[in-house]
């Protein structure tokens, strides 16, 4: 419908337009003129007529060119013209016979041609037309004869010679004369049909003695020129003059006739009229008469009048049909621009009610569609709801799995950290030694390994899959890194005849790596290696540092079956199991360890061709990561610390070889699952005094024992592991204690909120229990060298970075006490403890962890260390000084000063003023 309405609508503006088109494009047809001249009346009169004319007949474009009386100008005219391609013709020519080969040449082209007035030679032309010039010569002859019966002389001037008027009216008027008895013509005068150019030649004729009765002139501009020189002799009245043209108007032929200078004059009509008639009737292409001649007559003092009243009437006429002609145009004009205002007011009209047509029909459409797409709206609805609902279905049940899943596999943890660690002890039992279970043990340990291998890699999928993945990396030597892997599978190597190498060309270059991460990726391509190269092959591990650049590159090579060509960029995919592998595999081992890479922004590549080859390309240096990805960790864990002494792998530490400490610190162990709290006390008893708690009271234990080490799980019955710490953290009791979280949660997530809690490590289950070991050891000895320090500066302990807030408000707070009693010495450890808001014990606890020394130690060596100083600048007495640093009595003072400093206070007096 919308196609069809405006298709109308251009349809109907075509059709009007096309009738204006018609309308305005009338065929308008140029007609041109070459004129002898414009000098005279009588062609000025000719031109008029026929513009007038011209100007009733709209198609008509009338181009009149002025010849200037000039041959040579004439040609050049019709020649432009010709070339303009007029639609016809029209000439009259100067002389007859120059002009002819032009108007031959135009007639020839196909233009039709006019000849006025003049002729030319030859019938090459269309049709002439004008006055009959011989007969004009013969009736003025006749006219002479009729009025003159005397013998009389005439003179006869003559138009211009080569011209046909001037040749035919001579020729006319000499028959006429010629058969007179009475009349001579007894000279001629040549003219150009100016009068300029026969005066002289008159004057010269009238000085002979010929006797002149009558002139005939050519024309009448030459009549009137002849008598102005008659009357310049006077004899004006003598000579009688005809003239030809009788044109009305003055100096015109008519009036020359009325004034009496003119006896008669032939008229001559200039034909303008007639002449644009042809012209028509040949564009309509009507036939027209080859010779078309104009009567002429004779006008005397009898019709003078009567002809000049005919002449005015007409010029009278002519003004009133310009006139209407003119009125006629202007309404042209308005009934044009009418019409064209009702065009267009009537497009306006067609084209709204088309419009308004239309928008009913739009209106009806719209409402209809609007009606559809509701309904269809309303159903998309109703489907996305339910879409929605599966979806959500769906999302929570997988959301339910996977978290099962994840729950499950979580689960798996523990029992085989238990498992593993149960059988570590168990290997070192007489029973197994002797009773030859060994092989059996082993073959246990290493399933269960390998099944713990298998849920760590299926719980780092999920993971990575989840994005929550955020490096920890520490300086590590790559060499010691690489070789503590390497001795994994030196047995297996030793046992299948494998020659299995480690090359490095730099030990000591030191990467940042995830050990924890990187170990995994080892162990990954180790395992591939191991499992595809057959007995007595060869499997290597080459570290490549080369200075030049910022890589180091480390090579796995293996001699074994290699990838197809057409799988090699496959092998990184998840779940990508390889054609010519028939063991079976997860398919997920080697995906895991390019994303670990990607992790370290490093690369991993693989070359199969005798065997395969993963070349990891890792950045040396720290600038490629984040800070919140470095971490600090202690060397790699050498073997003289930690001894892999079993039969199989197995990382677990071996306590026999621990040196004992001399005092046992106190650990206390937060875990709600039973075993593995019975295990880690097992493992830690010899060397710790060991406390426990399962969750319930693990803060009122806390508080109670202050331990000198913590160790926490997260998943607790009452308050979280993250909980735990927090709030211990900020207890002004045990803040100072180094804490330990032990969780099988290994996300980022659960990585950053054990660092908010304010733990100082963070151990995933399973966890290594030599790494667990080490920690504890680590985090006491730097508890201990910061004690140390603290000891050692004090003084400086106030705004030191490295000492916890707590403590240091703390300490700051003990000093400040202190000081203010210092002659106090009723002052006890009590009234400090109290004044600190804590118990005496716990005080003594706090300032044993944090300073390690014995707070009435540490009240006693203020108040000593402030007696030497007044010793050494005061002028106090011995006694005065006791007193002043809190000393009961000044023997009291004296005793305890000399056991510290080894001598009296009175003597170190002395020494010290003699220096
Ligand atoms: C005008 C004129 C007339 C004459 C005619 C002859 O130019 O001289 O006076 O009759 O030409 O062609």
């Amino acid at each position: 419908m919308k196609l069809l309405s405006l298709k109308l609508v251009v349809l109907f503006s075509l059709l009007i337009c096309i009738g204006c088109t018609n309308e305005n494009q009338k065929t308008v047809n140029k007609v041109g003129f070459s004129q002898t001249g414009f000098a005279d009346d009588w062609r000025k009169a000719m031109n008029q007529s026929m513009l007038i004319q011209a100007a009733f007949n709209s198609n008509i474009e009338l181009n009149i060119l002025d010849g200037e009386d000039s041959v040579e100008k004439q040609i050049k005219d019709i020649d432009k013209l010709i070339k303009e391609k007029v639609d016809v013709l029209i000439v009259s020519p100067v002389k007859s016979k120059p002009i002819t080969p032009i108007v031959e040449k135009a007639y020839k082209s196909g233009i039709p041609v006019l000849v006025v007035d003049r002729k030319i030679e030859g019938a090459n032309y269309t049709a002439y037309i004008g006055g009959d010039n011989y007969q004009v010569g013969a009736d003025a002859a006749s006219y002479l004869a009729s009025v003159e019966n005397n013998e009389s002389n005439i003179l006869e001037i003559k138009g211009l010679a080569g011209s046909s008027p001037a040749l035919e009216r001579s020729l006319g008027f000499n028959n006429i004369i010629n058969k007179t008895q009475n009349l001579n013509v007894v000279a001629s005068i040549n003219s150009n049909w100016e009068s300029y150019s026969i005066k002289d030649s008159l004057r010269d004729l009238l000085k002979g003695n010929k006797h002149i009765n009558y002139i005939f002139a050519h024309n009448d501009r030459l009549a009137l020129g002849a008598w102005e020189v008659l009357k310049e002799k006077g004899l004006q009245e003598n000579v009688k003059i005809i003239g030809v043209d009788g044109l009305p108007g003055p100096n015109g032929g008519i009036q020359l006739v009325q004034q009496g200078i003119l006896m008669a004059t032939m008229l001559y009509p200039t034909g303008g009229d007639e002449t644009m008639k042809l012209v028509s009737m040949i564009l309509n292409n009507e036939k027209v008469s080859k010779n078309n001649v104009l009567k002429t007559i004779v006008i005397d003092s009898r019709n003078a009048e009567i002809m000049k009243n005919q002449y005015d009437k007409i010029a009278q006429h002519q003004l009133d049909i310009e006139s209407q002609q003119e009125r006629i145009n202007r309404q042209e004009q308005t009934y044009s621009t009418q019409r064209n205002v009702l065009r267009v007011v009537l497009i306006l009209l067609f084209t709204s009610i088309i419009l308004g047509g239309y928008s009913i029909y739009s209106g009806y459409k719209i409402k209809k569609s609007k009606r559809e797409l509701e309904i269809q709206n309303n159903k998309i609805t109703v489907q996305r709801n339910q879409i929605k609902k599966i979806a959500e279905e769906v999302k929570t049940s997988n959301e339910a799995k996977v978290n099962f899943f994840t729950g499950l596999s979580h689960e798996f943890k523990t029992p085989l950290t238990l498992i593993l660690s149960s059988i570590d002890s168990l290997s070192d039992s007489k029973v197994v030694k002797e009773g030859k279970m060994q092989s059996e043990v082993g073959l246990i340990f290493n399933n269960s390994k390998r099944l713990l291998r298998l849920i760590n890699q299926l719980l780092d999928f999920r993971k990575i899959e989840d994005r929550k993945f955020i490096l920890k990396a520490s300086e590590t030597n790559l060499f010691e890194f690489s070789r503590i892997v390497f001795k994994d599978f030196e047995r297996e190597a030793q046992k299948r005849g494998i020659k299995f190498s480690l090359e490095c060309n730099n030990e000591s270059l030191k990467v940042f790596l995830d050990r924890n991460l990187m170990d995994k990726v080892y162990f990954n391509l180790l395992s591939n290696a191991f499992k595809f190269t057959p007995d007595n092959g060869r499997v290597s591990i080459k570290i490549e540092d080369d200075s030049e650049s910022n890589f180091v590159k480390i090579h796995f090579k293996d001699s074994g079956i290699g990838i197809p060509d057409n799988e090699i960029k496959n092998v990184f995919k998840a779940f990508y199991h390889g054609s010519n592998n028939s063991q079976p595999s997860s398919g997920i081992g080697l995906h895991i360890s390019k994303e670990f890479i990607e992790l370290h922004k490093g690369d991993i590549e693989v070359f199969s061709k005798h065997g395969t080859e993963f070349i990891i390309s890792l950045y040396k240096g720290k600038a490629h990561l984040n800070p919140e990805e470095i971490v600090f960790e202690p060397d790699v864990i050498d073997d003289s610390i930690l001894k892999f002494e079993n039969d199989y792998e197995d990382d677990t530490f071996n306590q026999q070889n621990l040196e004992s400490s001399e005092e046992h610190y106190s650990i206390l162990i937060i875990e709600d699952n039973r075993d593995l709290l019975k295990y880690l006390k097992e493992k830690l008893k010899s060397e710790y005094k060991v406390y426990t708690s399962e969750g319930n009271d693990a803060i009122e234990k806390a508080l109670e024992i202050v331990p000198d080490i913590l160790i926490c799980d997260v998943n607790l019955p009452d308050k979280n592991g993250f909980e735990i710490c927090k709030i211990l953290k900020q207890d002004l009791r045990t803040s100072h204690i180094p804490t330990i979280i032990l969780t099988a949660l290994n996300d980022k997530d659960s990585y950053i909120k054990g660092l908010q809690s304010g733990a100082d490590l963070y151990l995933t289950k399973p966890f290594s229990f030599g790494i667990l070991f080490q920690s504890i050891k680590t985090l006491l000895f730097n508890r201990e060298k910061l004690r140390y320090y603290y000891v050692n500066n004090m003084h400086k302990i106030e705004g030191d970075q490295n000492f916890g807030l707590f403590e240091q408000n703390f300490i700051t707070s003990i000093n400040k006490l202190i000081e203010d009693n210092l002659d106090n010495s009723k002052f006890s450890v009590e009234q400090l403890a109290e004044a600190l808001n804590i118990s005496r014990v716990q005080l003594y606890r706090k300032m044993k962890a944090i300073l390690g020394v014995n707070i009435s130690d540490y009240i006693m060596n203020i108040r000593l260390d402030r007696a030497k100083v007044l010793l050494e600048t005061s002028p106090l007495t011995v006694s005065e000084i006791a007193y002043a640093t809190g000393f009961s009595t000044p023997n009291y003072f004296s005793t305890t000063f000399k056991s510290k400093y080894n001598v009296s206070p009175k003597t170190y007096r002395t020494d010290y003023l003699k220096d």
